[in-house]
């Protein structure tokens, strides 16, 4: 078995020294401001330990990997009632895409895709007012990772607040279905803002542990899930994870993934490790770019795919 420490460092070297990075999301203007030559892996261990490669302490912004975590956090509250609302098929379309939610009655295919996820937000705001809810996952978020330093960054949420037409239509399309059950502005809130939590790939890569421990992290002892339910949530990262790019991720990867268009994404290695990798330039699904081929690297080297 090669060494792991050796193989991310080489994985480092070569994603340093590429030039093709993808494309930075700037449908949210402040994530467009971000400099594309970036990268990190940082790959957490049952020990606890992390194995670290690149800018592993830089800050980005994980937004749709935050999907994970409000799964988590909404199914906790709801059970499996949560099934009710929202699907766990793959889509085959955008994430922002809109066509399936008129032909399928405003119940959107998965909680990964942004229609999903906002539905998951609203379950989440059962009970509570949106800063509370607001709250609730950003605590969550430290609880996993074991770090208070994780933080919601204000300016990436003001700039989607600006720009998030297409989630408007999203969720006042779900609304009218009657799907959504509280005001449209106070999901999207909590739903911008969450997407804005801030995080570094040692953080995240911890904060996903849990998911490789069949739901309990090593690093602390804390059980966040059960096993069984760890499980259900890795097979929905494995079909859902990459949108439309999914069976492309699961074919070169062979791992359960989530992406988000900050350039992140957190892949699980059932037993072994939980893995963040991040590059700002995406592909044409809206997918890290260069965070997909390191994963590619890593599991082939280690032969890590769960196939
Ligand atoms: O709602 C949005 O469009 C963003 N806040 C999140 C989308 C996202 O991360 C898609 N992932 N690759």
């Amino acid at each position: 078995m090669p060494d792991l420490a050796t193989v991310v460092a080489e994985i480092a070297a070569e994603m340093a020294a590429r030039e093709d990075r993808g494309t930075v999301a700037t449908y949210i203007p402040e994530l467009g401001r971000v400099d594309p030559d970036q990268f990190a892996i940082a790959v957490a261990l049952a020990d606890g330990s992390v194995v670290e490669g690149g800018a592993c302490e830089t800050f980005f912004s994980i937004q749709s990997v935050s999907k994970v975590f409000t799964l988590t956090l909404a199914l906790g509250l709801a059970g499996d009632r949560l099934w009710n609302r929202v699907g766990r098929e793959p889509s085959g379309s955008r994430f922002n895409s809109i066509v399936q939610l008129e032909q399928e009655r405003g119940i959107p295919r998965n909680p990964f895709i942004n229609a999903g996820a906002i539905a998951v937000t609203d379950t989440i705001l059962s009970g509570h007012q949106p800063k509370e809810a607001l709250g609730e996952i950003l605590r969550f978020l430290q609880f996993v990772a074991n770090d208070d330093a994780v933080f919601i960054d204000r300016q990436v949420a003001a700039s989607e607040e600006r720009t998030g037409f297409n989630n408007r239509a999203l969720a006042n399309f779900m609304k009218g279905f009657g799907v959504l059950d509280h005001p449209v502005e106070h999901v999207l809130g909590v739903y911008f803002h969450h997407c804005a939590i801030a995080m570094t790939a040692r953080q995240l890569a911890r904060a996903g542990s849990f998911l490789a421990h069949q739901g309990r992290n090593p690093a602390t002892g804390h059980r966040v899930v059960t096993a069984e339910r760890a499980r259900r949530i890795n097979a929905v990262m494995l079909t859902c994870g990459h949108y439309d790019g999914s069976g492309e991720f699961a074919y070169r990867v062979g791992l359960p993934g989530k992406s988000g268009v900050g350039g992140a994404i957190l892949a699980i290695v059932p037993g072994k490790a939980s893995v963040a990798v991040w590059s700002p330039g995406l592909d044409a699904s809206g997918n890290s770019h260069l965070g997909r081929i390191a994963l590619e690297r890593l599991t082939a080297r280690m032969g890590w795919s769960v196939f």
